[in-house]
């Protein structure tokens, strides 16, 4: 295929089959990224509308979170036709002009695949449900008869991800109070039954429709999910919530589960099969939030998933000995299997960096000997209270951006991340959409805060997201102001600025993106230092002290001003040695 060739060291990732291995990935989150028509909501036509600045920014690739129809009740991971565009982000021709456009502008397409459930909304569920029980419809998801007298208790003890239980009673057809179906996450999600060969030939057919339009791959939401123990045995009560805790224990019924792999199997044959097409064999990215990683790097063993989000970088507190460990940890399992590490500091489920970088508590410390001891609820909530220093915050994820630009292996950026966005902490409570606020009885807000539409201009909200006379989905803060797409363009200490220095870099080096990294001399500390190649190095200064660089090195980005050869205390520097 012929293509813009962006920088000069690399082919462009359309002409190479190996372009997942080294790409920076950004992610657009349809409802929050621009919006075209004006109605409050993020669009297809506002994505398409904005992609030469992503062009322009330097990534590789985008990947969209679900654009499909849905009721929203989970931000769009409650899919009710995995073959269409939600009318609210326009049509599928405009999910087929953005694929065309994002190809013409040099850039590979992901979008997101949500195989363990779908939503309420779904006509397959719709006629689950008016089926009845032992119906073949019913078969496709996971009905069982409740326990206890008039089988008034849920089948089992599990939770669901967002509170409550896991499982919802249906009104049978003849108006009697029926069967449950089980859900992992909201109750608008029921999960599919993967023992079903309906379930997986309906999978494989989704993916197709989509590799045939041209899509470049798939980010596979909850890849740990999906298969079950179908025996669905009642598990250890988690005291905070009261309810069975399906986490992702060994052996546990929910997760991670024995028949997993071969799912992962039959797709990469799916995707395998269009090698000899013009945009090669196509590519997935597993989510999948589980530990420790000898158990996740099976996700990426040969025939399964080419990648899969290592969350533990963006999970760790800001400390070199936590870094350096998670960094260790990372490349090392991935060595033994081949495949590329994927480096992320923040998504559409957590609290965006700088703000996290800018509390008192900072994230888990992976050099611990036991690292996972904090109930992630229980965790949550305590930082969430805290305050924020975000002067701090921000210059810390500066920093961390050139870490992660800087490591092997792959790399996503949050939209928001370039400009150094902050979580909005403070929402009102009537603009929470998040299921969690609800299932918790309104006591965790949720997601929302790092899903606030994207500033792009102007002085006051909505900043350029849509037409100046209608305000968006979530309120922005005021002091957005000085982070917009144009506030920051021109000035040259931006974050944005910042990422589009180190991508132009990542572009121009060869040394960067898939391969290995060398621990420099600085390494140790607060310091985490590396080189790649002979003569490229990346210094991060974890702690306040200033640190000495090596003489005669220049500066190729910093995340903070370098003066006399000295890196300030939490910043970080890409050098030409
Ligand atoms: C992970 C997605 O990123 C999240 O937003 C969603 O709520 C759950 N999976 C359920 O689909």
């Amino acid at each position: 295929m012929t293509s813009p060739q962006r920088g000069n060291a690399r082919p462009s990732v359309l002409d190479d089959p190996q372009w997942w291995r080294s790409a920076v990935v950004y992610q657009i989150y349809p409802r929050s990224f621009a919006d075209a028509n004006g109605d409050g909501t993020g669009d297809v036509r506002g994505m398409i509308d904005r992609l030469p600045y992503l062009a322009e920014l330097g990534v590789d690739a985008v990947w969209v979170s679900p654009w499909y129809p849905s009721p929203l009740l989970d931000g769009g991971y409650d899919v009710a036709d995995y073959r269409d565009i939600s009318p609210d982000y326009g049509t599928l021709a405009d999910a087929d002009a953005f694929v065309s456009r994002a190809h013409e502008l040099g850039l590979r397409v992901l979008i997101d695949l949500v195989p363990n459930h779908s939503s309420w909304e779904h006509p397959w569920f719709k006629a689950a449900v008016a089926a009845g029980p032992g119906s073949t419809e019913r078969d496709l998801f996971i009905f069982r008869d409740g326990r206890g007298p008039g089988g008034d208790e849920p089948p089992n003890n599990w939770g669901g991800m967002f509170g409550g239980p896991a499982w919802t009673r249906v009104t049978e057809p003849d108006g009697t109070p029926g069967q449950w179906y089980l859900h992992l996450f909201d109750p608008s999600q029921p999960d599919w039954n993967w023992t079903n060969p309906k379930v997986a030939d309906e999978f494989d057919s989704i993916l197709r429709f989509w590799f045939d339009r041209g899509v470049d791959g798939f980010r596979i939401d909850v890849a740990n999910s999906m298969a079950k123990d179908m025996a669905l045995p009642d598990v250890r009560v988690d005291p905070l919530t009261g309810y069975g805790t399906t986490e992702s224990f060994e052996g546990a019924p929910a997760w991670d589960h024995a028949d997993l792999p071969p799912i992962h199997r039959r797709w990469r044959e799916v995707a395998d099969s269009y090698a000899d097409t013009e945009l090669g064999p196509r590519v997935f990215v597993a989510e999948a939030y589980l530990d420790p990683i000898e158990r996740l790097i099976r996700y990426v063993d040969p025939g399964r998933l080419h990648t899969t989000f290592n969350f533990d970088a963006m999970l760790s507190q800001w400390s070199a000995d936590s870094q350096r460990a998670v960094i260790t940890k990372t490349l090392v399992a991935h060595h033994t299997v081949g495949a590329p590490a994927t480096w992320v500091l923040g998504n559409h489920d957590n609290v965006r960096v700088a703000t996290r970088y800018g509390k008192a508590v900072t994230g888990i410390d992976f050099s611990a000997d036991d690292p996972f001891s904090l109930s992630s609820l229980e965790f949550d909530q305590q930082v969430a209270a805290m305050p924020v220093d975000i002067e701090l915050g921000r210059r810390r994820a500066r920093a961390a951006a050139l870490l992660e630009l800087a490591l092997p292996g792959g790399a996503y950026v949050y939209q928001g991340e370039e400009l150094g966005l902050d979580e909005v902490e403070d929402l009102p409570e009537d603009s929470l959409q998040d299921p969690t606020w609800e299932r918790s009885g309104h006591t965790v807000r949720g997601r929302d805060g790092c899903r606030v539409p994207l500033p792009w201009s102007g002085t006051e909200p909505p900043f350029g997201f849509g037409p100046s006379d209608r305000q968006p989905w979530l309120p922005q803060p005021e002091h957005w102001a000085g982070l917009t797409v144009q506030a920051q363009s021109d000035d040259p200490t931006s974050t944005l600025n910042l990422y589009r220095a180190a991508l132009a870099e990542r572009h121009a080096n060869p040394a960067l993106g898939d391969g290995v990294l060398d621990w420099h001399p600085l390494n140790g500390g607060d310091v985490v230092a590396f080189t790649r190649g002979d003569r490229f190095a990346c210094v991060v200064n974890f702690g306040a002290a200033e640190v000495d660089l090596p003489a005669g090195s220049e500066v190729i980005v910093a995340s903070s001003p370098v003066d006399g050869g000295r890196l300030p205390g939490y910043a970080a520097v890409w050098l030409r040695l």
